[in-house]
């Protein structure tokens, strides 16, 4: 081809992209949005105008809805450059864009058009959106101009818009003291309920806490590659399967946690205790059924607080605003050995004030029935389902403190778990040890605790 051809046909190329673009942009998802804001906007304008007795500011009242009837459609931007964001949420929000509405108030009641909840608030005042943007708060996809991309309901996209109480897992990031903070009150009745139901015993948060399983400082980033769709079939939430038509709307890190509390985790992470796919069998999901001990709502508090443990987003440290010193309660003796307990997460597997141990998958426990090879699987699952940690009030009356003391400190490996089935799974939950971790004082007040819990010998001995 001659240079001559090439310029023509490389011109016409470009014109055709051009005009492709042209289109493409007229047909922007996000200009109707912005049109009908306008036109919305000038409406009431024109009304104020009608009924405006004074025919110079009616003359001024129409001026201004004329220029926004007119107003130029446009891609409206904030750049909140110290926390790294590029926002066109405005683009569609204009109600919430502070060049087009200095106030921030309207009385709009549909979005993408009303003015943002609680603008006279706190929460609004101290966060200026010019300086925050949205997703800072919100999640979702600053950049995108369609719905869904900015919500971040879309493939691939892996922090979708965080709603409802969710949203409070934004304070979170960014809040030491969110546990007094206005407004993120479900956030912080999300860490208490974590606190009171022994996760920590399993799972750390950033370096804090138990090793059975993942440190959850991070949870909120995790990818969904790593979280297969096979694993989300098999989350069901109020009783039904996650649709995945919407996909990451449904399917989404939120879901993947609220999975965990509202269903039997054993439901969301099988495994292969029967090893029909691996060579060795792999026991489920060492995570305790909460489903009788946490209320919905809860669960969703307790999602709300994780939605906020992310390293991936770093907070400039001026954006931080620090948690105030933590506090120890002033307790002495049994009393303080309960609180203990209770700070470690040792109720995370002996249960709720030491009252019951829970599941440990097969390992042997006194309910089970003596193991036979012949059973069908479904009831070998549900023997090996009946395997539970220490129900410590039972066993405390063997112990001398000293000796508790020094349990308490080494745990007990997993290898020396005593399995129900020898062709079962090891059971995956062990105790841990606990050396270097509880304090000397503490160890010798949960000590106490416990020995002053120990069920009375009513043999008659
Ligand atoms: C292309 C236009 C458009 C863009 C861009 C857009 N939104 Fe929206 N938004 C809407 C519409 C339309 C609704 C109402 C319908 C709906 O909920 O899907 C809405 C609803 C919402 C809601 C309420 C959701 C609910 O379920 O109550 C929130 C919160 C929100 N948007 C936040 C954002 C944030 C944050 C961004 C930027 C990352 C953004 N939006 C960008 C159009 C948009
Ligand atoms: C400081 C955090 C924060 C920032 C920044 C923030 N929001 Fe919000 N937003 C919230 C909270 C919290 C709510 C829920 C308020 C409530 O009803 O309790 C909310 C609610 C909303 C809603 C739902 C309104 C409704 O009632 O249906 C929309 C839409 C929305 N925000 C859009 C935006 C947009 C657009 C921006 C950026 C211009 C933004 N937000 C910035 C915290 C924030
Ligand atoms: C990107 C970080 C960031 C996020 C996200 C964030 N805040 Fe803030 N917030 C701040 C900073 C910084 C201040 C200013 C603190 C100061 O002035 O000392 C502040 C101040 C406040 C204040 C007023 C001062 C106070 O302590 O009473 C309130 C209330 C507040 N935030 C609530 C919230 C709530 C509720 C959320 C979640 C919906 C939230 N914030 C999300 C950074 C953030
Ligand atoms: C006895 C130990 C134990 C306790 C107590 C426990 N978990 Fe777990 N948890 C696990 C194990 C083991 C897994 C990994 C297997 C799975 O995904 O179910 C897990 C997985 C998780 C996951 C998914 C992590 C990921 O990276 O995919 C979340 C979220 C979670 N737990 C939250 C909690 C919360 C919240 C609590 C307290 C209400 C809790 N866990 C209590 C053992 C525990
Ligand atoms: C991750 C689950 C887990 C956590 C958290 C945990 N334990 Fe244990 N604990 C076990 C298991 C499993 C056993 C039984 C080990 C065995 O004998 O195979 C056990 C055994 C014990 C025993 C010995 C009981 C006996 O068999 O005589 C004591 C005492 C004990 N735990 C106290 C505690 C205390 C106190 C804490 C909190 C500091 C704690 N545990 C936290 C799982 C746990």
């Amino acid at each position: 081809m001659s240079y001559r051809k090439a310029f023509i046909v490389s011109n016409a190329l470009m014109l055709a992209a051009f005009v492709w673009a042209f289109a493409k942009d007229f047909n922007a998802p996000w200009r109707p949005y912005q049109k009908k804001y306008y036109q919305m906007s000038a409406d009431v304008l024109e009304k104020k105008a009608a009924d405006e007795k004074d025919p110079k500011k009616a003359d001024v009242l129409k001026a201004e809805a004329r220029k926004m009837r007119h107003s130029p459609m446009e891609i409206k931007q904030i750049i909140s450059s110290d926390l790294g964001r590029f926002d066109r949420c405005v683009t569609c929000h204009v109600g919430m864009d502070e060049y087009t509405n200095p106030t921030l108030k309207n009385d709009f009641t549909q979005n993408p058009y009303k003015s943002h909840p609680k603008v006279d608030s706190a929460l609004v005042k101290a966060h200026p959106f010019t300086k925050f943007g949205c997703t800072s708060c919100h999640s979702g996809q600053g950049l995108a101009t369609t719905v869904e991309g900015a919500h971040g309901w879309i493939k691939h996209w892996e922090k979708p818009m965080l709603k409802g109480v969710t949203i409070q897992g934004a304070c979170v990031k960014c809040h030491g003291n969110f546990e007094t903070l206005k407004g993120a009150e479900v956030a912080a009745s999300g860490k208490k309920l974590f606190r009171q139901h022994g996760c920590q015993g399993c799972h750390a948060i950033n370096g804090w806490g138990g090793v059975i399983s993942v440190d959850l400082g991070d949870i909120a980033d995790k990818p969904f590659e790593r979280i297969a769709g096979y694993n989300f079939k098999r989350v069901k939430i109020d009783g039904k399967e996650l649709p995945d038509e919407h996909h990451d709307s449904h399917w989404n890190i939120q879901n993947w946690i609220r999975g965990h509390l509202v269903n039997d985790p054993v439901a969301v992470t099988p495994n292969d205790p029967f090893a029909h796919l691996n060579a060795e069998p792999i026991p489920p999901s060492g995570m305790p059924d909460f489903t009788q001990e946490i209320r919905r709502e809860e669960a969703d508090a307790v999602v709300a607080y994780l939605s906020g443990m992310t390293k991936e987003e770093v907070i400039p440290y001026r954006y931080h605003v620090p948690a105030p010193a933590a506090r120890e309660p002033q307790l002495s003796g049994a009393a303080h050995g309960k609180y203990v307990f209770e700070k470690y997460g040792c109720q995370g597997c002996h249960g709720l004030e030491a009252k019951r141990g829970r599941r440990r998958f097969n390992a042997s426990s006194s309910a089970q029935k003596e193991y036979d090879p012949k059973m069908p699987e479904k009831e070998q699952f549900e023997q090996m389902s009946l395997g539970a940690e220490p129900t410590l009030p039972d066993l405390m009356g063997t112990y001398t403190h000293e000796e508790l003391v020094k349990k308490i400190e080494s745990g007990v490996s997993a290898a020396d778990a005593k399995k129900w089935s020898p062709k079962g799974p090891m059971p995956m939950v062990y105790m841990p040890s606990w050396k270097g971790k509880i304090s000397k004082g503490e160890l010798d007040d949960l000590a106490t605790w416990l020995l002053s819990i120990a069920k009375k010998d009513d043999s008659g001995f």
